[in-house]
């Protein structure tokens, strides 16, 4: 099994400017930057799906696409592997697709557990190859402790796709197999990853600012 590199976004990165690229007018106001545009995204799942498709070759794959943040990530990285799954007369993988739901984050912070929300049976999960699709991987703690869940079903292997991994000191350390991009410790919006339910129908992966994070707080009684 492999661990593919990251595309690597440095610290001082400034993302780029609003008035480049297309953003629906109600988050205009909202957004520092665009961190990283919907095309790059597209073309790095591309050559994910290539790595994936080529490292399970021939056996079936479960993914688990870990809702919510990790829908559209997900069903372009799926379409992506079956559109290999037509090219390459000899080597197929068939896929199989599951769900489950996490919660770990109000506002911007962490809560600290994880609470599972939703999703199918994992007992379905013995034996099968699975996927673990997931839109960002923060500390590392919440993927940790869902691979700890996932394993007492015992399937036969579990990899990791993760669209973002963030950098973070508080970072356990934890990679998974698939990464698409490393990026600064910044709170980012865009392409399913949410803000308190905000910024899913976001095309980009973009930078939240101090308005947008007001606007949309959580507030607690
Ligand atoms: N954005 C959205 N969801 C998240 C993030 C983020 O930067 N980090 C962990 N979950
Ligand atoms: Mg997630």
């Amino acid at each position: 099994m492999v661990n593919s590199q990251c595309i690597e976004i440095p610290d001082g990165h400034k993302g780029y400017s609003l008035s480049n690229f297309c953003v629906p007018k109600h988050y205009e106001e909202d957004l520092e930057n665009i961190m990283i545009p919907s095309g790059l995204i597209q073309d790095r799942i591309e050559r994910l799906a290539r790595d994936i498709f080529q490292d399970v070759k021939d056996e079936p794959l479960t993914a688990l696409c870990v809702l919510k943040g990790g829908y559209r990530f997900c069903t372009d990285l799926l379409d992506k592997i079956t559109t290999l799954n037509r090219s390459h007369g000899s080597v197929s993988v068939p896929v199989n697709v599951d769900f489950i739901r996490l919660k770990s984050y109000e506002n911007d912070e962490s809560t600290g557990e994880i609470h599972v929300v939703g999703g199918d049976n994992l007992s379905s999960l013995q034996g099968q190859n699975v996927l673990v699709v997931e839109d960002i991987i923060d500390t590392g703690r919440t993927m940790q402790k869902l691979l700890g869940i996932l394993w007492k079903y015992n399937p036969k292997t579990i990899r990791v796709a993760s669209l973002l991994v963030k950098r973070r000191t508080e970072s356990t350390g934890y990679r998974p197999n698939f990464c698409g991009f490393e990026i600064p410790d910044k709170f980012v919006v865009g392409y399913a990853l949410d803000y308190n339910e905000y910024f899913r129908d976001l095309n980009h992966i973009c930078v939240i600012n101090e308005n947008g994070k007001h606007k949309y707080a959580v507030t607690k009684q």
